[in-house]
Order: C-alpha cells, then structure tokens, then sequence
C-alpha cells in the first residue's frame, strides 16, 4: 500500500472505524452540519479528537516516512441528496504553488461510505506530482480526465488517505433522500517546511494540544503554532507577485 501511495498518491483503508465510532461521529457531525450559527468542526468534542485518533495516526505515521507532522484542519459535512459537486481541484498548501518536496495529505471518512448516490468522488491517480494553483483546473468541471477514476463504492467507515497535492473533484449524482453521506477530512503536512496556517491563530491549535495532553497524548508537536506562517496573509499578497519569484531568495540578491 505504501508503494501504491507513493506512485499513486492515494490509498483506501476499508471498513476503518468500528461501529459505535461509526455512529458517534455520525451524529456529532449531524450536530455540527445543523448547528447555527455554524462553528469550526475542531471544536466538537468527538470530531476534534478524531485529529489524535491512533490508529489514523499510525497509518498518516507510515505515509509520513517516520517524520514528524503537523495537523493543519479538519472539516465535517452532511451530505444530503441534492448537494452540489466541487470541480476539480487540489488542496496542497503553498503560495505560490511551485513545488511537492514535503508531504501534505488529506484524511478522508465516509462514515456511512460511498454507493453512487449524492456524489462520487473523482481522481486523477499521479496528478499530485504537478504544482498547479487549484484555480487552474475549475474551467475543468467534473468531466472525466485522462486517466482519472471514480470512486463511488466504498464501506461504510472508510478512510483514504490522500496527497493533498492530487486532483481531485466530487460530481453530484441523483439519488440518496433521506440517506445522507457524513463527511469528515482532516490534513497533515510533513515538518521541515513552514505551511501556510489554516486561519489567523484563532486559538484552533493551541485547543486541540490542551484537548489532546488532557487525553494522555504524548506528540504535542502534532498542534505546534511554529510550524506555520501566516496563510491569509501569503494568500492576499501572493496575487501580486511578479516575474520570476526565485531572483527574491537571498543567494539571488547577493549575487
Ligand atoms: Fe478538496
């Protein structure tokens, strides 16, 4: 599988979480999706531990090489029949985009999985290896790509594990009333390079790091501030780059 994922960029954990995980993260996300005004999903108690879950952890541990890695979001959604699809994109963070030398992945769960109603989801298997702003690809819509798959049958507590750098979209699809899909992803990038931070230190790290110690969690790494810059701000100012951004590093400037 670890080779897979290396050429591939994905791979498919079937039957991942057991039931009663199943159904206790079906319902906080219900909650979360319904909740109004709407909140971060870290601050639910059961989806915001889900970011130390250790058998998750073990398997993000394996693609990561054994290097240690930072926790950057995670996202709950509801699905219900009738949910528009997201074009093709991709969710590696970097401004601007030029490069994949450390690893940011995505973790997906499809609590009560994947059957070909509501939406698939779709992926173009090596496209990781391509720095492109996401932007580039939404002309692109939903249509198949060469060489791009669907993936609209998996178990109910599914997770994949996915390069955040990889195409990837999900095309609505007709059916599913009354039978919504629960979403959860979450994202890790691999230490050694600073990453662009989720929001502007909303305090988002430092809660999940006390929630986690507090829980006997013994890689308080796993939430470090330090680890990242100021991503809101890099998004602003990225659009007013000009020219060829490498003659800004330093050994250009003193040479
Ligand atoms: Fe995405």
């Amino acid at each position: 599988m670890l080779d897979s994922f290396q050429e591939q960029g994905y791979a498919v954990f079937p039957d991942f979480l057991g039931k009663e995980e199943i159904d206790t993260l079906k319902a906080a996300v219900d909650a979360h999706a319904s909740a109004r005004p709407q909140r971060n999903a870290y601050e639910n108690e059961q989806i915001g531990e889900l970011t130390w879950h250790s058998r998750a952890l073990e398997q993000v541990d394996k693609v990561m090489g054994g290097e240690r890695y930072v926790f950057h979001h995670i996202h709950a959604a509801r699905h219900d029949a009738g949910t528009r699809g997201v074009a093709w994109h991709q969710d590696y963070e970097q401004y601007p985009q030029t490069n994949r030398a450390h690893l940011m992945v995505h973790v997906f769960f499809y609590l009560n999985g994947l059957n070909g109603t509501i939406g698939d989801l779709l992926l173009v298997p090596g496209s990781q290896r391509f720095a492109v702003e996401s932007n580039a690809l939404t002309f692109l819509g939903d249509s198949d790509l060469p060489g791009s798959i669907t993936v609209d049958d998996v178990s109910p507590g599914s997770m994949l594990i996915v390069h955040s750098g990889m195409w990837h979209a999900r095309r609505a699809k007709p059916g599913g009333e009354g039978s919504p899909r629960f979403f959860i992803d979450m994202s890790f990038c691999q230490s050694g390079v600073k990453w662009p931070s989720y929001g502007r230190g909303d305090g988002m790290l430092a809660d999940l790091r006390a929630r986690y110690e507090a829980d006997g969690g013994t890689r308080p790494w796993l939430f470090d501030e330090e680890q990242f810059f100021d991503g809101p701000r890099a998004r602003k100012e990225s659009k007013d780059l000009q020219g060829s951004v490498i003659l800004d590093l330093p050994q250009w400037q003193n040479s």
